[in-house]
């Protein structure tokens, strides 16, 4: 089907379904394009917790769904195509998550909300990579803590705190494999171009960074930057909103170790394309469930990770 008829059979569904489309700043171009709503994780969660929509169109991976529907359990949530998952969330088993957490009674269970729902009813709060700081600057300076899965953004938010947080050693396949060294030949081809990178990047290279944030961090900080050239060391499909926002500023993806690979796209974001956006919304799958034992402990940790950062 050609793109334009697409969006049109898409537009008329979700007015006839009082649908709503939420997407990621990761999702293809087209997608964002025609989305009611793009924003990074902890917004995709406040929208999905306040929607009116009777369903949730979540373009972005099964994390973010289940996030929704675990916030909205009387809505239908669907995502594109159920396969997405995420490195990262996969690098933490809950079984294996609950065996590290009984090893450490007594400590404050803090989770990224790039994790299953099982292994959100194995935590005390999420954070998200926009709020992390916050939330554990909000608890006291005494307090033992666990943070999983991300140990780029746990280290990185020791080093901001002063805490020394017990860290799940689990990353994220995209932002692990920017190359240091052709991140510093860019530097001097371009001298006058600030770096910007998302926390869950490499030590080495959060170190070189002139940003370091959230992808809403990210646009906002060249948004308001007097700066006109950006590395940009996070999933590509951010340069998508960022150039809109800057006509006049140029974003260049940092590269990844292998010239080779499409590395900076996270193939599991990908895996949503236009059509089967249009696919969801006509057949009303692929739908996210979450067992209700399992929703009813994961909404506590969620709704904490809201109010604090509310
Ligand atoms: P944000 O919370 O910054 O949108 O990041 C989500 C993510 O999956 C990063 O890889
Ligand atoms: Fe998960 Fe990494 Fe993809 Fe983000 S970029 S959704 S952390 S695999």
């Amino acid at each position: 089907m050609e793109k334009k008829e697409l969006i049109e059979k898409i537009n008329t569904l979700r007015k006839e379904k009082n649908a709503i489309i939420l997407a990621h700043y990761y999702q293809e171009s087209d997608i964002q394009d025609i989305a009611d709503f793009v924003g990074d994780s902890l917004a995709l969660a406040q929208w999905a917790a306040k929607t009116t929509a009777d369903i949730i169109v979540l373009c972005g991976v099964h994390f973010m769904g289940e996030t929704a529907k675990i916030l909205s359990p009387q809505k239908r949530v669907f995502i594109p195509d159920s396969m997405a998952s995420c490195s990262l969330a996969e690098s933490c088993p809950a079984d294996e998550f609950e065996k590290f957490t009984q090893a450490y009674p007594g400590y404050t269970v803090i989770s990224y909300v790039n994790t299953t729902a099982a292994v959100k009813a194995l935590t005390d709060i999420v954070v998200t990579s926009t709020n992390a700081k916050q939330i554990v600057d909000s608890l006291p300076e005494d307090e033992k803590i666990i943070f999983g899965p991300d140990k780029n953004l746990g280290d990185y938010i020791n080093k901001l705190t002063g805490r020394n947080m017990l860290l799940w050693e689990g990353a994220c396949h995209v932002h692990e494999q920017f190359s240091l060294e052709k991140i510093l030949e860019l530097k001097k081809e371009y001298p006058q171009a600030l770096l910007l990178a998302h926390p869950e990047c490499r030590k080495y290279i959060l170190e070189i960074a002139d940003h370091v944030g959230s992808t809403s961090s990210i646009i906002a900080f060249a948004r308001n930057s007097g700066y006109k050239q950006f590395i940009v060391a996070t999933e590509s499909g951010i340069l998508h909103q960022m150039q809109k926002d800057n006509p006049d500023k140029e974003f260049i993806p940092a590269p990844p170790e292998d010239s080779t690979c499409a590395c900076n796209d996270c193939f599991y974001m990908k895996m949503n394309t236009l059509e089967k956006l249009y696919l969801c919304l006509k057949n009303e799958r692929p739908e996210i469930f979450v067992e209700e034992e399992v929703r009813l402990k994961a909404v506590k940790p969620i709704e904490r990770m809201l109010e604090i950062s509310a």
